[in-house]
């Protein structure tokens, strides 16, 4: 306790010094996304993160979360030095959608507008019309389609599946997921809620279809944690990284939360919902970082400003 406390002074002194704002991903480590609260920086959804970068004056942003999501401040604030505590954070659906190979689904495909989730590369988002998040896909291409817009949509196919049917809009989708929602279990969820039939289920929209179907809300980390506080039932099935009971639990210390079951029986694995990524933001890496500066995110020029049009829309459209 003596060791972490140490870690956690330094952290602060560190931030401080060097002008510096911790903002983290609530699928990070407690301990960090505590610290980013009492330090002045912020927890949040990728949208928030996104846009509490870019309004902070701080000359230097820390992004605890995964590496889209530093890339993402770096390409809104070419300004400030953007640092990560590790750089090898990547995300399943990033690794799934290379540059290339998706810049030729474009070229074979010029009539249809192209969105992409936010969880890509800034090469991929530099290809993009639209950049959008869990929080704001549904809204935008709405938008796209009330003005007759076909889409291609990139990377998440379960996303996309959840968007083209609530949206009714003309899509063709990239064939990928990610590797921590996918392990959600139709079958187990079914079981559970027999168990507990008075419990809202609460579901990320990169969860399989027969999963996001048996949903309450549907929803970004910050909307679940929203429907946690603001929906009268007790008790509450969650499918998403479990990363996200530190904040439900705080914020409705009164409410019951249960794992969605990532296992076909019903079973859970507490490793299977949590995003191996986010798990390597630690205290250690954090202070690391803080002190030399080696993680540095840094995003090719010309790349940047191809990226940043799309990704200022998102803003423009969500403010
Ligand atoms: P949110 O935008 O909902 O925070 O999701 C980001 C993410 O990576 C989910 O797996
Ligand atoms: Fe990517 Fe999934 Fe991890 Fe989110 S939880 S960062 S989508 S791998």
């Amino acid at each position: 306790a003596d060791e972490k406390a140490d870690l956690e002074g330094r952290i602060k002194a560190a931030l401080k010094a060097k002008d510096a704002v911790l903002v983290a991903h609530y699928y990070t480590d407690p301990d960090l996304q505590r610290l980013a609260e009492e330090t002045g920086g912020c927890v949040a959804d990728s949208l928030e993160m996104a846009r509490f970068g870019n309004q902070h004056p701080a000359s230097t942003v820390v992004v605890a979360g995964v590496r889209f999501m530093g890339e993402t401040a770096k390409i809104l604030n070419p300004e400030k030095k953007v640092l990560m505590p590790t750089l090898e954070a990547t995300c399943s659906l990033d690794v799934g959608c290379p540059a290339d190979e998706f810049a030729d689904f474009c070229d074979q495909h010029p009539d249809r507008t192209v969105v992409v989730y936010a969880n890509t590369s800034a090469a991929v988002k530099a290809r993009a019309d639209w950049v959008v998040t869990s929080s704001c896909a549904q809204a935008i291409v709405e938008d796209l389609d009330a003005r007759g817009e076909k889409i291609l949509w990139a990377p998440d196919k379960h996303l996309g599946h959840y968007v083209q049917k609530t949206t009714g809009a003309d899509m063709l989708l990239w064939d990928g997921s990610c590797i921590v929602h996918e392990e959600f279990k139709y079958r187990g969820l079914e079981d559970l809620k027999a168990l507990y039939p008075e419990a809202a289920v609460l579901v990320h929209p990169e969860s399989p279809n027969a999963v996001v179907e048996m949903a309450d809300v549907v929803g970004s980390t910050s909307q679940l944690i929203h429907a946690v506080q603001s929906l009268p039932n007790d008790k509450f099935i969650v499918a998403t990284d479990n990363g996200i009971f530190y904040k439900m639990q705080q914020l409705a210390p009164n409410k019951t939360l249960l794992e969605a079951p990532t296992a076909g029986n019903g079973a859970t694995c507490r490793s299977c919902a949590h995003c191996p990524w986010m798990a390597m933001n630690g205290l250690q890496n954090l202070l690391h970082v803080l002190e030399h500066s080696d993680q540095e995110v840094e995003v090719d020029d010309a790349l940047r400003e191809r990226a940043l049009k799309p990704l200022r829309r998102m803003l423009d459209f969500t403010a």
